[in-house]
């Protein structure tokens, strides 16, 4: 007999395909990371990271204008600080002169209301030991504590707010910091500044190159007893579903690819935006294997950013995104 359903139909010519296509990739989907360095006029590769530099905040207002001809609308800063500037107490992150409270004064002069800025909130490239807490020796040994690295998440927040920052993105995955943080904005008057809480983050191999891009690896250990368990999927539920009720305004899973199954399940409990993180080793992936030959990176780029898209997030943090955008990959 011969077939009843020709799905091949609907795939004749590549203009019958985009017409049927369920994905589409726009230049808004994308939030643009940015590593930001305290020092003047300079531009350095990352190593680990092909493609991808450390800016002097004068020159990150290039690569913010280069995102903006492209239509691209959003960044991400991460600040990047010399071992020296760092202690156990992450001083630092509250300093109003460090470079991303300064990038921030600078981009929102430059640009006005133009940019939607995120600021990655965290302690790690802060603490002289590369933990996204501080610690406390208690009677089991030295553990990364709770409740008084709130105070600290919450005082680096408010550091960015006064700065100009659109969304504080806390990536620490300490308890209840989502809440914390929002009491502490609203209490200082910041009601408008929102909070795209990294919500699903998992314990994850593939941040190797974000941790020299940032200088952020832990000195001891690792990061397992705060960032989630690569087998747990219902805990992703957990985690989405308290950071919603402690009054995220997006939620974020990270990394992407390896957790596309848990990406479309947090899609399926909020209404708000959710936001995918294709993190700095799924980049390094590609570009790897595109510089052996061993696929075409453009082709390569366009299916892995569609997938993230297509498993239900709204917003795709990507260090492809410029480079694609600019060559016409997606
Ligand atoms: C800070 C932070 C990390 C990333 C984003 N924020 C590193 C980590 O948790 O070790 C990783 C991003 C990437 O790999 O691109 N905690």
């Amino acid at each position: 007999m011969n077939p009843v359903e020709r799905p091949r139909r609907l795939r004749h010519s590549q203009a019958l395909r985009d017409s049927v296509a369920e994905t589409w990739l726009r230049p808004t989907d994308f939030i643009v990371p940015f590593f930001v360095v305290p020092v003047a006029k300079l531009e350095e590769p990352i190593h680990a990271l092909p493609g991808i530099s450390r800016y002097s905040v004068d020159l990150l207002l290039f690569q913010l204008e280069r995102a903006a001809k492209r239509g691209v609308r959003s960044a991400m800063l991460f600040g990047v600080l010399p071992q020296s500037a760092k202690d156990s107490e992450a001083t630092s992150a509250t300093d109003a002169e460090g470079p991303v409270a300064q990038a921030l004064r600078q981009a929102r002069k430059v640009f006005g209301n133009d940019i939607v800025l995120y600021s990655d909130v965290c302690l790690c490239t802060h603490t002289d030991h590369g933990h996204c807490g501080l610690l406390k020796e208690t009677p089991r040994g030295v553990v990364i504590d709770n409740d008084s690295s709130l105070e600290r998440l919450a005082a680096m927040a408010l550091t960015h707010a006064e700065a100009g920052v659109d969304f504080v993105s806390p990536s620490d995955m300490m308890d209840g910091r989502v809440g914390y943080i929002r009491q502490a904005l609203d209490r200082s008057g910041h009601t408008e500044v929102g909070i795209l809480a990294y919500a699903v983050k998992y314990a994850s191999a593939f941040y190797g190159p974000f941790r020299e891009a940032a200088g952020s690896a832990p000195s001891f250990g690792d990061r397992s007893t705060y960032q989630m368990d690569p087998r747990n999927a219902r805990e992703a539920l957990r985690e989405a579903g308290l950071d919603l009720s402690e009054g995220a305004d997006m939620v974020m899973v990270k990394p992407a690819l390896p957790y596309l199954d848990v990406l479309a399940r947090v899609r399926e409990i909020t209404q708000l935006p959710l936001v995918a993180y294709n993190v700095s080793g799924e980049y390094a992936m590609i570009k790897a294997a595109a510089a052996a030959g061993a696929l075409e990176e453009a082709r390569a780029v366009r299916e892995a950013l569609t997938s993230i898209k297509r498993a239900g997030a709204d917003l795709i943090i990507s260090y492809h995104a410029l480079e694609a955008l600019e060559k016409g990959w997606v």
